[in-house]
């Protein structure tokens, strides 16, 4: 039998739908086995896990880098660091640096940056008004799917018209390319923010005042019609409010493909958590009342939502701690933190292990078109691997993250079950609780091994690029015929 570089002994491999006690061997960036101890080849390394348990790694469909343009919020370096020490072996990036990744050049830029990834990546294109001629382009430069900022946010990039949001839907459809929405309606949010200022107020349940779930349902509701309509694949970002849970139940019955996200911060905090941590947990779509939280938890169970993301975005302390809420930028780190936090709640029985499987790696592995390659611990697969000890305890502190951003409301959160250990394609990026230092610049692209299937796209005869030409037979102008016959 030929040698191989790893064999991982002693531990339990989780996948969605058994844990088994087996020995997984690895060689260069593959597992080769899975299997009974004596049936593993002789290796260079041998790890013992005892008592642990082997996960496919994490794979973050939603994280903030910042890089081009905010190296003082995070780098790729330090986002990547923080996947790396959170079990995250995978993640995909967001369009809203400065320059936006909505051109050719920009991607480059982000491309360049991200070369001194920990982990491997995918890049989602911006989908706006102004790039939506280009999303083909941009995916030839190595995007793996877009974002379109429906509701505004960070870096204040116009949402994309109904108009530009049916031609990309028409452009994208008929490639299998799936588009992340922001899901949140901007007329209502700007209106309301309008109002609460003028009004005077600034204190931290402002914020949710002027993004109420009627925002989120009325923007969910028709990135559907247009996603049905056309066929194209969806991806609801960061879903947060139990009262939009019943179109996605609808949709996805109807057969319309889409995913939906949600992130610990709104299934584990509500407006009492506000209250108390103010522009720190400015994050948009807002934290909401505490009625939220459960609904979103049973919409995990049941499948309405598919996966765990974490909206990884970080900001400096002073940016996230001033006295009036419009001040304090949105969002917060998320990424190191997921995984403890998660394992946590399985550890108080609200979700199995093989549940945290499916919703932090096979669903994600599934949407951008990465399963088989990632996402399952099996012969063949790259070897991203979560080496967790469901035991150990801790407090979380943000002193301790891996990002620029050094402040969470996670901060003194007690939790039990870390990662120890991450391995991306056969390499440690984190051991023993440490960041492999020498492992920067080991992620990259998965543009390489991503495969949409392709969708049959819905009522092509009206596509814009079906109708700019008069059709044969049919007269050029609107004369009647009747005038024409003389
Ligand atoms: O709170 C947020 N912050 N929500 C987003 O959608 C974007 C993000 C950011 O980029 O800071
Ligand atoms: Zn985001």
């Amino acid at each position: 039998m030929n040698s191989v570089d790893l064999v991982i002994r002693g531990a339990q491999v989780v996948s969605p739908d058994r844990i088994v006690p087996a020995a997984v061997a690895i060689a260069g960036e593959q597992i080769v086995a899975v299997g009974h101890d004596d049936l593993m080849p002789p290796a260079a390394q041998e790890l013992r896990a005892d008592g642990l348990y082997l996960l496919p790694g994490a794979i973050d469909s939603h994280v903030h880098f910042r890089d081009p343009g905010y190296p003082h919020k995070e780098t790729w370096k330090t986002g990547s660091a923080a996947a790396a020490c959170g079990g995250v072996t995978t993640i995909f990036e967001m369009p809203n640096t400065n320059p936006p990744t909505g051109t050719l050049e920009a991607l480059r830029l982000k491309q360049k940056a991200a070369q001194s990834s920990y982990v491997d990546f995918g890049i989602h294109g911006l989908f706006g008004d102004d790039t939506v001629d280009r999303l083909e382009e941009l995916l030839e430069g190595g995007v793996t799917s877009f974002k379109a900022f429906v509701g505004n946010t960070f870096g204040n990039l116009p949402a994309p018209s109904d108009g530009a949001l049916l031609e990309g839907f028409e452009t994208l459809a008929p490639l299998g390319i799936r588009t992340v929405v922001h899901a949140e309606n901007s007329s209502i949010l700007q209106r309301r923010e309008r109002h609460l200022k003028a009004a005077g107020r600034k204190d931290a349940l402002a914020h949710l005042a002027a993004r109420p779930a009627v925002a989120e349902i009325e923007a969910i509701a028709r990135v559907i019609i247009l996603a049905e309509w056309t066929g194209a694949r969806l991806h609801i970002a960061h879903h947060s409010a139990a009262d939009s849970l019943y179109l996605l139940r609808d949709a996805k019955r109807r057969g319309v493909d889409v995913t939906v996200e949600t992130c610990p911060q709104y299934l584990l905090l509500n407006t009492d958590h506000m209250l108390r941590l103010g522009g720190v947990m400015r994050l948009n779509p807002p934290i909401r009342e505490a009625r939220h939280n459960q609904p979103l938890w049973d919409a995990l169970m049941d499948g309405t939502i598919d996966m765990i993301a974490t909206d990884h975005a970080p900001h400096a302390p002073e940016e996230k701690t001033r006295a009036d809420i419009w001040a304090c930028d949105c969002g917060f780190p998320g990424v190191e933190t997921q995984m403890p936090l998660m394992l946590t709640e399985v550890n108080r029985g609200r979700a199995s292990l093989m549940d945290y499987v499916r919703w932090s790696a096979v669903a994600p592995a599934k949407a951008w078109g990465l399963y088989g390659t990632k996402g399952v611990i099996a012969p063949g697969a790259h070897a991203d691997i979560a080496i967790v000890d469901l035991q150990r305890r801790g407090v979380l502190s943000q002193n301790r993250l891996q990002s620029i951003s050094k402040i969470s409301p996670w901060n003194g959160r007690a939790v039990q079950g870390y990662p120890l250990h991450t391995l991306v394609r056969g390499r440690f990026v984190m051991r023993d609780g440490q960041l492999v230092t020498e492992a920067a610049g080991w992620g990259r692209s998965v543009k390489g091994v991503q495969r949409m299937p392709t969708p049959q796209p819905r009522h092509t005869e009206h596509f814009i690029g079906a109708v700019l030409q008069t059709p044969p037979g049919v007269p050029r102008t609107a004369t009647p015929l009747s005038d024409v016959a003389e």
